[in-house]
């Protein structure tokens, strides 16, 4: 009710003290002290294996992994926690999908023009295999266009895979809208939630999404942390990706049993400290609630917006309205290459930001851009940061 003690937020990220204003959270968040002290603890008095031996310590990381998933699968509100892979980052969770299904020479699967490499080349790759992938064009300010996404729609489509809330941008996409076409034309989705979990709520079952995947580094969590949520019927009659270690019940000179969910998809010894600190991480975001991070967020980007869209050096990319674009204001100076003006933010003020294409490179090829800059904020920024940002940017623009 009264908004977020952002002060006392920021004692729990020891980076901050260092004087750094961190604007880089859409590539990587940085972590509370609680999620460091929990993977510590692991590493400091249980850090055995799970799932094999008899002893204590093995048990104990067997419940700590365990109470870990729960949190992901209430994060989620997925409706069983055997639907909750861990994999190394939202990537691998969107590389096992696509390995993991029997596909036909003509299946069509249909994409956004504004996916990140992860959402896009593990479908490119597919057409060794003669999978056609369909780019579904968005608007102008980069909003998306339901028009033109069902007109991608023909009886061979399989799939649609689609970002949640985009990195270059931070425009949603509308996934309920998404869904019900997909769902009306008999084909599953994927959503690429890298950018929207550590931000809003995400309901997964409402959504009516297929499979889900995110990344737990840009979620207050570990590096080498990810998720994969899946619908159990689907995930149970997909083959498997990786196997050896933990996939199997039973192994012979011959063949092998597959494992159950969600082991089938976990091979080999686990990220137990990462995936113990993952959980922690959604303590720790249910804490401080998504309500008050969206509020946070919008406030300085809407801050940021203000004081900056006025400039006619500036090109904001996207809406020109800050509350279509979530914690990102993505931007360039007219006249300069996007990494000089990052390195001067930096130089000068110790601002961490983002420059270049972001991985979206497909997206900047077809629009003829080398790059741009981009501010992405998180609930641990403040409005002071802000405008210490926005002074520093229009220094530069005088430059140009
Ligand atoms: N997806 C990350 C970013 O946009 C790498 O910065």
């Amino acid at each position: 009710m009264f908004g977020l003690n952002v002060d006392k937020i920021r004692k729990d990220f020891p980076v901050l003290s260092s004087g750094v204003i961190y604007f880089d959270n859409a590539c990587m968040s940085l972590k509370p002290k609680q999620v460091v002290e929990k993977m510590n603890e692991y590493y400091y008095k249980y850090s055995a294996c799970a799932g094999r031996s008899a002893h204590k310590l093995s048990k104990k990381v067997d419940e700590e992994v365990d109470a870990a998933r729960m949190e992901v699968q209430n994060l989620l509100n997925a409706g069983s926690a055997e639907g909750i892979i861990f994999t190394r980052n939202a990537t691998e969770g969107i590389n096992l999908v696509a390995n993991a299904i029997e596909w036909k020479a003509g299946d069509e699967i249909i994409v956004s023009d504004k996916e990140h490499n992860s959402n896009l080349i593990p479908w490119l790759k597919l057409k060794s295999q003669g999978v056609v992938v369909k780019i579904c064009k968005g608007n102008e300010d980069g909003t998306f266009n339901l028009k033109n996404f069902k007109e991608c729609f023909s009886k061979k489509t399989r799939l649609v895979a689609i970002v949640h809330v985009s990195n270059l941008d931070g425009v949603e996409s509308p996934i309920g809208e998404i869904v019900k076409v997909a769902h009306l034309n008999g084909v599953s989705v994927l959503v690429d939630g890298a950018q929207s979990v550590p931000h809003k709520e995400v309901d997964v079952r409402k959504l009516d999404v297929d499979f889900f995947v995110f990344s737990g580094h840009k979620a207050l969590g570990p590096t080498g942390t990810g998720v994969l949520y899946g619908k159990k019927d689907l995930l149970n009659n997909m083959n498997q990706f990786i196997v050896g270690g933990q996939t199997v019940l039973d192994s012979t000179y011959e063949g092998y049993d597959e494992e159950l969910l969600p082991k089938k998809f976990e091979a080999g010894l686990q990220n137990y400290a990462g995936i113990i600190g993952l959980g922690e991480a959604c303590r720790y975001l249910k804490r401080i609630g998504f309500r008050e991070i969206e509020k946070q967020e919008e406030k300085l980007n809407k801050l940021a917006t203000e004081l900056l869209s006025g400039n006619e050096k500036i090109e904001i990319l996207g809406p020109k309205d800050w509350k279509k674009r979530g914690g990102i204001f993505t931007f360039n100076v007219k006249g300069m290459k996007s990494h000089d003006v990052a390195k001067m933010l930096d130089a000068s003020k110790g601002i961490a930001l983002r420059s270049g294409t972001f991985c979206v490179h497909s997206w900047f090829n077809a629009h003829h851009l080398d790059g741009a800059v981009r501010a992405s904020f998180y609930f641990y920024n403040t409005e002071e940061e802000v405008r210490v940002f926005a002074k520093e940017v229009e220094k530069i623009c005088e430059l140009a």
